[in-house]
């Protein structure tokens, strides 16, 4: 996984627990590469796993609840980042079908070792649409927290549920987006 996702996970702690807060996580978790991140490095992403686990016991919050927090942090530091892939986007629906063959598409010329997941987007009628998440790794609740950022972003409030399926023998997640129709 990107440096960078771990940067802005360490900027999120600070921000949200203070700085004594970082410096507990990282000597709390089992971190191979000590917990000295680079933006541009790479790292094993069972370090991001250890240190959501430690912050959940250090902060009494669910893991996955973290996850989505964090998702929703860092779909702004993206915004500020790459604004590009929000303006091209008229509405929150239009981003969302845009990860997979724009935005995660220009991420890996910019980090050719990037780990992505796969996105599939179908839409049901004007407010519901179905989005796939593929992936080896186990971070839908950060995919959860990126949709839900994403739609406050764009002021188009959403409800996102998620169903664990599978299909032509592989697991993957489905997000139900539904919008909600109320103004932000
Ligand atoms: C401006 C928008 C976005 C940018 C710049 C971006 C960029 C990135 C980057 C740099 C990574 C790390 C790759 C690695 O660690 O090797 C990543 C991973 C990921 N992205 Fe995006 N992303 C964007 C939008 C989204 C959205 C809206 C979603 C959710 C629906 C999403 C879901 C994910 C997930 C879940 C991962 C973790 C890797 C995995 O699950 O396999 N991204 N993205």
């Amino acid at each position: 996984m990107k440096g960078m996702v771990f940067t802005e996970l360490l900027g999120f702690v600070e921000q949200t627990y203070g700085e004594d807060a970082v410096d507990d996580l990282i000597e709390g978790s089992d971190l191979p590469s000590g917990g000295a991140y680079t933006a541009v490095g790479t790292y094993d992403h069972k370090e991001m796993q250890s240190l959501v686990t430690t912050l959940a016991a250090q902060s009494n919050t669910p893991p996955n609840e973290l996850l989505s927090l964090f998702g929703q942090h860092l779909i702004r530091r993206f915004k500020a980042s790459f604004p590009d892939f929000f303006r091209t986007a008229p509405t929150l629906f239009d981003f969302l079908e845009s990860i997979d063959n724009h935005i995660h598409v220009e991420v890996r010329k910019l980090y050719p070792d990037a780990e992505l997941p796969e996105f599939r987007a179908e839409r049901l009628g004007s407010g519901t649409m179905h989005l796939d998440y593929h992936s080896k790794r186990p971070f839908e609740a950060l995919a959860s927290g990126l949709i839900l950022g994403a739609a406050q972003l764009y002021g188009e409030p959403v409800r996102v549920e998620s169903s664990a399926l599978e299909g032509d023998g592989e697991k993957f997640v489905r997000f139900s987006i539904r919008k909600t129709g109320a103004t932000a």
